[in-house]
């Protein structure tokens, strides 16, 4: 199987995908975020606050690299990975770049809880998503290969549609 790397907007869905992918089809799972974590001992927002957010990009882009021999695995990629297009072109050298999308509700009603999004601390309302999805969706759509929608969709009619276009591809 040929490597698949989810991206999009924080609260797209792309861990709960790569999750299912992981355990129903037996890819090998990377996560980003997780492995940034574990490699510099500190939470997401604490990399933010004590070395910056250009220090956590190329941390994102160095990890990238180091992806570039694995095969027959999924990739939850950080957020924010297609901004660069160094990080673009890694991906779509070893893999295929499959686009969740969500509507800027939906993203809200998934994160709202959640405290570990430094880019949505004291910013967590729909205008601010909505403005910054809108930044982003050009590098997202240009960066994808396959793109899938998630709103109001169960993780496996997703999964089977992700399986379904890389197939074609
Ligand atoms: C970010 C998304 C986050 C995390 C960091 C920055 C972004 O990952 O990498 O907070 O720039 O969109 P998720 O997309 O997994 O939430």
């Amino acid at each position: 199987m040929q490597n698949i790397f989810l991206i999009g907007f924080m609260g797209a869905g792309k861990s709960t995908v790569a999750g299912w992918l992981n355990s129903r089809q037996g890819m090998r799972l990377v996560e980003m975020d997780q492995q940034i974590v574990q490699k510099e001992q500190m939470s997401i927002s604490e990399i933010f606050e004590t070395k910056g957010e250009s220090y956590f990009r190329c941390l994102e882009t160095g990890l990238l690299e180091e992806l570039q021999d694995q095969k027959d695995t999924v990739v939850s990629c950080g957020g924010g990975v297609p901004m660069r297009q160094c990080n673009v072109d890694a991906m779509r050298r070893s893999g295929v770049v499959v686009y969740l999308s969500a509507e800027p509700e939906t993203v809200y009603m998934r994160v709202k809880n959640n405290h570990d999004r430094p880019l949505l601390e004291g910013n967590m309302n729909v205008e601010y998503i909505s403005g910054l999805l809108e930044k982003r969706l050009p590098a997202y759509l240009a960066a994808a290969d396959v793109t899938v929608k998630t709103d109001g969709r169960e993780v496996e009619e997703i999964c089977l549609e992700i399986l379904e276009k890389c197939r074609e591809k």
